[in-house]
C-alpha cells in the first residue's frame, strides 16, 4: 500500500509536473504485488480508476513494455488504457517509472485538446526520473523509520521476558520446590507450616506479577492521565527504592485542547503521553538503581511550543562519559538510556543525559508539540494540504 505521507508526495510531485507540461493532465500510477494503484491524477481531468491489475489490461500491458510512448489522436487499441484510466486524449505522453529495488510504474500526461511538442517529451522523461527518485528516498525513510520502531519494541519484549523469567518463574520455581518437599513430611504441623510459606510465598509473586502489569501497561495512564500516572511512579519509587520524589506539572490550557474533568490541565495526546511516562518511568528506576539519590524531581512543562520532561536527582552523578560512549548512551548494562532517546526521537522529540546542579543527574526530554494532536500551537488553516 502506498503511505499516506508516499501519497501527499505523489500529489505533490504530479502538481510539478503540470507547472512543467503548461497544463493537461498528469497521472502517476504506482506497481505494487501485481496491480497498478493510482499515485495521484492532477490537472483538468479526473481518472476513474484507482486499481487495476498487470495482468489482463491494457495498462498492464503499457507498463510491462517499459517503454516510452508518444501518441498524437489515438483510437482504438492503442487507446484502450485510455479508457480503462477514464481519460479523453487528443495527445498522450507516457513515461515508465524505474526504481531500483522496487516494482516501477508509470507516469502519463494526456492533453484534450492539443498535442505536445518534443520539449514535452524531454521534460516528462527527466520529470519520472525525478519521481522515481524522491519516491524511493520516502520509501527507504519510511523502511527505516519502522525498523527503528521495531527494533526498539523487540528491546522491549527481551527485557520484560527477562524480567519475568528473573522475578517470577525462578520465585515460583523455588516455591514448587518447598511444595515437593512438603509432600514427604510426616509431620502434619511441619506439613501446614510448609503450605504456609508457600501460600505466603504466592502471594509475594502475584503482587510481583501485578506491579509487572501495571508497569506494562499503566490503567493510570489511560483512565487518569499522565500526572496521576506519574505520581504514581513517584509513590512506587517511594515505596521500593525510599526515594523521596515529587512531581511538578504545568501545562498551558490550550484552545481546542479537552481539558480533564478535574481541570488538572489538558492531557497531552496518547503516544506522547505515554512516552514522557515510560522516559520517567526508566529515568527514576536508574536514580533507584544507581544514583544513591535521596531525592528526586520529576518536572512536566510547556515553553516555546515544546513539552519539556526531565528528572533530576541529587545522587553521585553519571559515571565518566568514557563509560557512556559517543552518545552517552550508557554502555555498561542494558538499554535503559539508548532506549529513552529512542523513544524521544520517534515522536520528534531529543534527549539529554547531563550533570544536575548541586551534583547528580539530570535526564531532559523536549518534544516540539507542532502538528501534534491536541497540540496547543496554532494548526495550520483549515483545507491547507499538510502532508
Ligand atoms: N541517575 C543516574 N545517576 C548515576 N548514574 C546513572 C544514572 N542513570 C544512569 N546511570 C549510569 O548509566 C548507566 C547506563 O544506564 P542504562 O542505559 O539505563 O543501563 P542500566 O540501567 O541497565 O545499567 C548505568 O549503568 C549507570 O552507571
Ligand atoms: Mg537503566
Amino acid at each position: 500500500m502506498l503511505s499516506g505521507s508516499e501519497l501527499w508526495l505523489l500529489r505533490l510531485m504530479a502538481d510539478r509536473g503540470l507547472a512543467l507540461l503548461d497544463g493537461g493532465t498528469v497521472v502517476i500510477l504506482i506497481e505494487e504485488r501485481g496491480e497498478l494503484r493510482m499515485g495521484a491524477c492532477r490537472g483538468e481531468q479526473a481518472a476513474s480508476l484507482r486499481i487495476a491489475p498487470v495482468e489482463g489490461t491494457a495498462l498492464g500491458a503499457l507498463y510491462r513494455a517499459r517503454e516510452p510512448l508518444a501518441l498524437d489522436r489515438p483510437r482504438g487499441q492503442e487507446a484502450a488504457w485510455l479508457h480503462e484510466l477514464g481519460l479523453q486524449a487528443r495527445s498522450a505522453l507516457v513515461e515508465p517509472l524505474k526504481m531500483e529495488g522496487y516494482g516501477g510504474g508509470l507516469v502519463i500526461a494526456v492533453r484534450a485538446d492539443g498535442g505536445f511538442r518534443r520539449h514535452d517529451r524531454e521534460s516528462l522523461q527527466a520529470f519520472a526520473a525525478s519521481v522515481a527518485q524522491r519516491l524511493a528516498a520516502e520509501r527507504s525513510v519510511e523502511i527505516e523509520r519502522i525498523r527503528h520502531g521495531i527494533q526498539a519494541r523487540e528491546r522491549e519484549r527481551t527485557r520484560w521476558a527477562r524480567e519475568i523469567h528473573d522475578e517470577s518463574i525462578q520465585g515460583m520455581g523455588a516455591l514448587r520446590m518447598k511444595l515437593a518437599s512438603a509432600r514427604d513430611l510426616d509431620d502434619a504441623a511441619a506439613l501446614k507450616d510448609a503450605v504456609e510459606a508457600v501460600l505466603e510465598g504466592l502471594g509475594h509473586e502475584i503482587d510481583g506479577l501485578r506491579h509487572l502489569i501495571t508497569e506494562l501497561r499503566p490503567a493510570a495512564l489511560d483512565d487518569l492521565g499522565l500526572q496521576a500516572a506519574l505520581q504514581a511512579l513517584a509513590r512506587r519509587a517511594q515505596a521500593i527504592d525510599r526515594l523521596d520524589v515529587s512531581v511538578e506539572m504545568e501545562l498551558g490550557a490550550a484552545a481546542g485542547a479537552s481539558d480533564s474533568a478535574d481541570g488538572e490541565g489538558r492531557r497531552l495526546d496518547a503516544e506522547l503521553e505515554s512516552t514522557i511516562y515510560r522516559v520517567v518511568q526508566e529515568a527514576l528506576t536508574n536514580v533507584g538503581r544507581h544514583a544513591h539519590a535521596s531525592k528526586a524531581i520529576v518536572s512536566i512543562t510547556e515553553r516555546d511550543g515544546a513539552v519539556h520532561a526531565s528528572v533530576t536527582d541529587d545522587g553521585r552523578g553519571l559515571p565518566g562519559l568514557e563509560r557512556l560512549g559517543p552518545r552517552g548512551d550508557g554502555l555498561e548494562g542494558g538499554f535503559g538510556m539508548s532506549g529513552m532517546r529512542e523513544r524521544a526521537e520517534l515522536v520528534g522529540g531529543e534527549l539529554q543525559f547531563g550533570p544536575a546542579a548541586g551534583g547528580g543527574t539530570t535526564v531532559r526530554l523536549v518534544v516540539p508539540l507542532a502538528g501534534r494532536p491536541n497540540a496547543a500551537v496554532e494548526e495550520p488553516a483549515a483545507g491547507a494540504s499538510a502532508p
